[in-house]
């Protein structure tokens, strides 16, 4: 096949309104390749991304609400997330060579035509894709740039085996954390997180009580915590938050990818009083918005860390675009562990 005559396979969306989102919500279709024009390289895709937040770009009455980060997606609209590839061709001014491996926001095809300035140069001979593409660096920012974590802290971190709380319990350690504390669904995942990820404990949705298991795993009360659910697990982290307490909010999946009524108001009852009196504090944090900058800085952070072999970037591999509308079902089924990657062929 000539380079003029390419078939590009990409997965569209169909249709989806609320409620569980399914591999059938999707299509994989064939159009003509376009060729880069001027300041657009043509990159041949390796791996993608696959983040359960497509999930909320898909739902009807997103765009209503203002200041979400990510742009809507409307049936017929090809999905977007971060990808690895190479560039095949280069445009005219694109300051990008054939052969570069970029990483670029232009997942979910094989082949991407991207304008050059959303292309990341990775200038290494071996390229791993989930320190890449994984959010650690969202971890990194919340736990460095949003909060801080103190020596001798108890961390606690929601979602802790998902694509940023796989990240973020290993950090909080590497930063000084004693104690760090994670919450899933079930017991399988709540062993891995131990054996693979280093957390101390981890209470289970499955287990009875959060406020109860929270109470036993943490007798002296929490210092840092990591929030990507919300809900009952981010009240009951508040509970027993200590004086002088951090809390970050990523995000709120509890209402997000809740089965039966997912929404996008993620409310839940304090005792503000008590958050005064310990003079807790708590803050929402977009690392896309608030910290681009400290990219470079997480990627040189965790090749030390590497070295040193402090940390793991977990992930699932996925194999094929035909198989990615099953593995996004299957993230926000909770059935997927860590940072979800589809490899192209
Ligand atoms: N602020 C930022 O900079 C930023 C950046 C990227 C993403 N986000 C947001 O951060 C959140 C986490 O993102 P992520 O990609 O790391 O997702 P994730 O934690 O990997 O989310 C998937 C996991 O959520 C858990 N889950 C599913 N349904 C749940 C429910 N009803 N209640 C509680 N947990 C449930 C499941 O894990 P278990 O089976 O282990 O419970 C599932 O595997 C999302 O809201 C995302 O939009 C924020």
């Amino acid at each position: 096949m000539t380079e003029q005559t390419r078939i590009v396979r990409e997965v569209k969306l169909l249709g989806y309104n609320s409620g569980k989102l399914k591999a059938e919500h999707f299509a994989v279709v064939e159009t003509a390749g376009a060729e880069p024009g001027p300041g657009q390289v043509l990159v041949r895709n390796r791996w993608f991304r696959v983040s359960i937040s497509t999930r909320l770009m898909a739902e009807a009455g997103t765009e209503d609400v203002k200041g979400i980060p990510f742009p809507p997606l409307n049936p017929g609209d090809t999905l977007a997330d971060g990808a690895i590839g190479e560039v095949v061709r280069a445009g005219p001014g694109a300051g990008l060579s054939v052969g570069s491996v970029v990483m670029h926001p232009l997942g979910w095809r094989d082949y991407a035509v991207v304008p050059a300035e959303q292309c990341r140069l990775i200038d290494s001979p071996v390229v791993d894709p989930a320190a890449w593409l994984g959010h650690g660096w969202t971890a990194y920012a919340a736990l460095v740039k949003a909060i801080q974590v103190r020596p001798g802290d108890t961390a606690f971190v929601t979602s802790g085996a998902g694509a940023i709380g796989s990240m973020a319990g290993q950090i909080a350690r590497l930063l000084g954390a004693t104690r760090v504390i994670g919450t899933t669904s079930n017991q399988e995942k709540a062993r891995w997180m131990q054996a693979e990820l280093g957390y101390d404990a981890v209470v289970t949705r499955d287990g009875g009580s959060v406020r109860e298991q929270l109470a036993k795993v943490a007798p002296d009360g929490i210092d840092v915590i990591v929030d990507m659910v919300g809900g009952e697990q981010l009240a009951a982290a508040l509970e027993i938050a200590r004086h002088g307490a951090r809390c970050v909010l990523l995000g709120a999946v509890s209402a997000e990818l809740n089965p039966h009524n997912a929404t996008l108001k993620a409310l839940v009852e304090l005792d503000t009083f008590q958050l005064i009196l310990r003079g807790v504090t708590m803050r929402g944090f977009s690392a896309d918005e608030e910290a681009p900058e400290m990219f470079d800085a997480w990627i040189r952070q965790l090749a030390d860390w590497q070295r040193e072999g402090g940390i793991r970037t977990t992930h699932t591999m996925v194999k094929g675009l035909d198989q990615a509308p099953l593995a996004l079902q299957e993230a926000c089924a909770g059935h997927l562990k860590s940072l979800v990657l589809v490899e192209l062929e």
